[in-house]
């Protein structure tokens, strides 16, 4: 791994397009801490239906993202498909996504640097970043990816439900008037359908490391 001071990585992308795990696993690498900001709107959206209010409440929402704190988000509650689908409708409301990205922001500001991955980090949360990833694949792809995701948690789905809500939260995430979905203009398009996790951990790690040595002067 080359030197480095400071290394600010911004990953994008629809859902379960494998940014996630490659997040992870550039994080692991390059030794920084990692932020998944699609759970700052889980947590919003869990609150919400534990609380029984509806996800448009906007009061409750906004209240909810106050509270969010990044050092105690619950993975295991959070990562169920129904709050992903739900946290894409309390991301449309602008007060909780500017609580949010204040908190991803401070996260994104320490000494080292740190991995930060969701829809709207090179554009909106991190524009400085030092490297942008946008990653995709097709979404039937990851249709199929999500549907392993749940049945290797001992869950069922069906494959043309799971299709559908993936394209309803594509057009949800891509149509929404505050900081939609998109690749920033300096982002490095990553198309995973073709690729298996390592091929894409490595397309990602050139892609740093050339950006790291173009900064270091080589
Ligand atoms: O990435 P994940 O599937 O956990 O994100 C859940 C939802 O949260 C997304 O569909 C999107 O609407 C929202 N989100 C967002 N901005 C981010 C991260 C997630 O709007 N930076």
């Amino acid at each position: 791994m080359p030197a480095m001071t400071s290394l600010l990585i911004a990953i994008d992308g629809p859902a379960a397009s494998g940014k996630g795990t490659l997040s992870r696993r550039l994080a692991d690498y390059y030794h920084l801490p990692h932020l998944d900001t699609g759970l700052t709107y889980r947590a919003v959206a869990h609150e919400l239906i534990r609380s029984g209010q509806p996800l448009d409440d906007e009061a409750h929402a906004i209240e909810a993202a106050r509270r969010v704190d990044l050092a105690n988000l619950d993975k295991h509650a959070l990562s169920a498909h129904s709050v992903g689908e739900a946290a894409s409708r309390v991301a449309v409301i602008s007060d909780v996504r500017r609580l949010l990205v204040e908190k991803q922001r401070e996260f994104a500001r320490q000494p080292g640097g740190a991995v930060l991955d969701g829809r709207d980090i090179g554009t909106v949360v991190t524009p400085d970043a030092d490297v942008k990833l946008y990653v995709t694949a097709s979404p039937e792809v990851r249709a199929r990816r999500r549907l392993r995701d749940i049945e290797d948690r001992g869950g069922h789905a069906d494959m043309s439900e799971i299709l559908a809500d993936i394209r309803r939260r594509d057009e949800r995430d891509i149509g929404r008037a505050d900081s939609p979905l998109r690749p920033a203009s300096d982002a490095h398009l990553l198309d995973t359908s073709e690729m298996s996790i390592e091929a894409a951990f490595r397309a990602a790690r050139a892609i740093v490391d050339g950006a790291l040595a173009k900064r270091n002067g080589a």
